[in-house]
């Protein structure tokens, strides 16, 4: 879907940038090299989201080992693919292939298993996870899987040339390709020409952050007093309760992913890949990963 509009409901009062963020390399799977910007210390402060890795290499060492099998609870998993293939396995019976451009939303809730693994041997593979948290009475929920293929993630060029993707939540007033409950994640996928500014609404109380991708420069805040940010830095969002969202103009052409969502304001217990409320829900969790209750 691609369509030409301007934007209905100019942001009055944008977000200032309260901390700039830079990613620590890592790697997860077997041996897969990437840069994870959300840690575990800033999971209270960007609740509900718990983790972002953002993955990108065009040597095949770098991931052609994947993401062999292994265990979620508690929380959702959104993978969104911008260059190479994946395929994803899982014990639900789930099997997709994951393409440049195509999103997939993975709500892990009481137990799910799953592999990912590159579909390719060469090339470039790039793209981000990002994890949100399940609420404390959706956390046993039944295990979900979606994937959006590239045609399917509604967007929209506006006349200035920016390019937006609404990957979740709404903006501009088109739902995106998901939508979620309690949570309310708005995921964004926005390109930028030198230059060109987007306003993004943002409801007063979500927790936000930007990162921008993609070798360009943003200037993140109100026009009279924003802050840079570079290429492969994420951007926390103050929560200003008079701020109706944030303004983001191009310096040169960028990318930049936008996550705002609601704070659950519960207590967080993380071991791994298992995200739960208290420690004794996180030792069930080993047990029943252990004892096959997973794979059911
Ligand atoms: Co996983």
């Amino acid at each position: 879907m691609n369509t030409t509009t301007t934007p209905l409901t100019p942001v009055q009062q944008s977000r200032r940038v309260e901390r700039i963020v830079r990613g620590q390399p890592t790697s997860d799977g077997d041996g897969v090299k990437l840069t994870r910007v959300l840690t575990q210390p800033l999971q209270k402060r960007l609740d509900p989201f718990l983790m972002l890795d953002a993955f990108g290499s065009d040597a095949a060492s770098d991931y052609i080992g994947g993401f062999p099998s292994h265990p979620h609870r508690g929380f959702e998993t959104v993978t969104i693919m911008l260059e190479g293939r994946m395929r994803h396995q899982d014990s639900v019976g789930n099997v997709g292939l994951l393409e440049p451009g195509s999103v997939q939303w993975m709500t892990a809730g009481r137990g799910i298993i799953h592999s990912e693994m590159p579909e390719q041997e060469e090339g470039r593979m790039a793209g981000f996870q990002l994890w949100v948290n399940l609420a404390a009475k959706d956390k046993m929920t039944a295990p979900a899987y979606r994937d959006v293929a590239p045609a399917a993630v509604p967007a929209l060029t506006l006349d200035d040339g920016v390019h937006l993707r609404v990957i979740a939540g709404s903006a501009l007033g088109v739902a995106g390709a998901v939508s979620r409950p309690t949570t309310e994640p708005l995921v964004l996928d926005i390109t930028l020409p030198a230059g060109a500014s987007f306003d993004a609404a943002i409801p007063a109380g979500h927790n936000a952050f930007v990162y921008v991708f993609g070798g360009g420069v943003v200037d993140v805040g109100a026009a009279k007093a924003p802050t840079r940010v570079e290429s492969e830095r994420m951007a926390i969002l103050a929560n200003d309760a008079s701020a109706d969202g944030v303004r983001l103009s191009a310096v040169q052409a960028a990318r930049v992913l936008l996550v705002a969502g609601a704070p659950l304001n519960e207590p967080i217990a993380q071991y791994g890949p298992f995200v739960m409320n208290t420690t004794a829900q996180i030792h069930e969790a080993v047990a029943d990963f252990q004892r096959g209750v997973l794979a059911s």
